[in-house]
């Protein structure tokens, strides 16, 4: 697990201290539910529409209202709000979760991209609560795709995959 941390900062240029500032303060408590519904549905309004074929299709299997309240139960919970994401999904795993999908550096770029561009439209989150919080969206998209590439190398394989535990990512 520290390894993929540790490849993720290398990837992604944030520090692990850095992506985990979100943890410093409760993000929930300052920006409340309806913030994080609105950037999760800015967001993913943006993906569902993107004129990249290549990175809009890797969706193709979810409906954008799921999608939407899949990323908005987990940020609330991971934000310091209740445990929506876990009482309806369970563990997060998000390793796990994400490994049918096309997890690489360009995918990640491009979800950075429309992430960076949600949060810019989402006015009711300050310029502080947007810096930590594109800077843990930008360490774990680094994460996934590092997961991505144990997992494709198969040395994940004896122990079950990655569970995330909802305190990390
Ligand atoms: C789900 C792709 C990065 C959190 C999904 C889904 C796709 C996807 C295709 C399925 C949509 C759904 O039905 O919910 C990607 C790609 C990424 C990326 C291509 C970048 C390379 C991230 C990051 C986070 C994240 C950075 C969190 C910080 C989630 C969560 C779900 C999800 C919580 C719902 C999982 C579930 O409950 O099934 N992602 N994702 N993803 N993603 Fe990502």
């Amino acid at each position: 697990m520290q390894w993929l941390h540790a490849q993720a900062s290398v990837n992604s240029g944030i520090k692990q201290e850095d992506a985990f500032s979100i943890d410093k303060v409760n993000l929930y408590d300052r920006l409340g539910f309806d913030t994080f519904v609105k950037l999760s549905t800015n967001f993913y309004t943006r993906v569902f529409e993107d004129d990249q074929t290549w990175f809009r299709t890797i969706f193709s299997n979810s409906t954008k209202e799921e999608a939407i309240r899949n990323q908005y139960e987990f940020c609330i919970q991971r934000m310091g709000g209740p445990p929506l994401y876990g009482q309806r999904r369970g563990q997060p795993s998000l390793i796990g979760r994400h490994s049918p999908y096309a997890m690489t550096k360009e995918a990640a770029g491009r979800w950075l991209y429309h992430m960076e561009a949600a949060l810019d439209d989402t006015h009711e989150i300050d310029s502080d609560s947007k810096n930590r919080l594109f800077k843990f969206f930008k360490h774990t998209a680094f994460f996934l795709v590092a997961g991505k590439e144990l997992t494709n190398n198969h040395r994940l394989v004896g122990y079950g995959g990655c569970k995330h535990r909802v305190g990390e990512a």
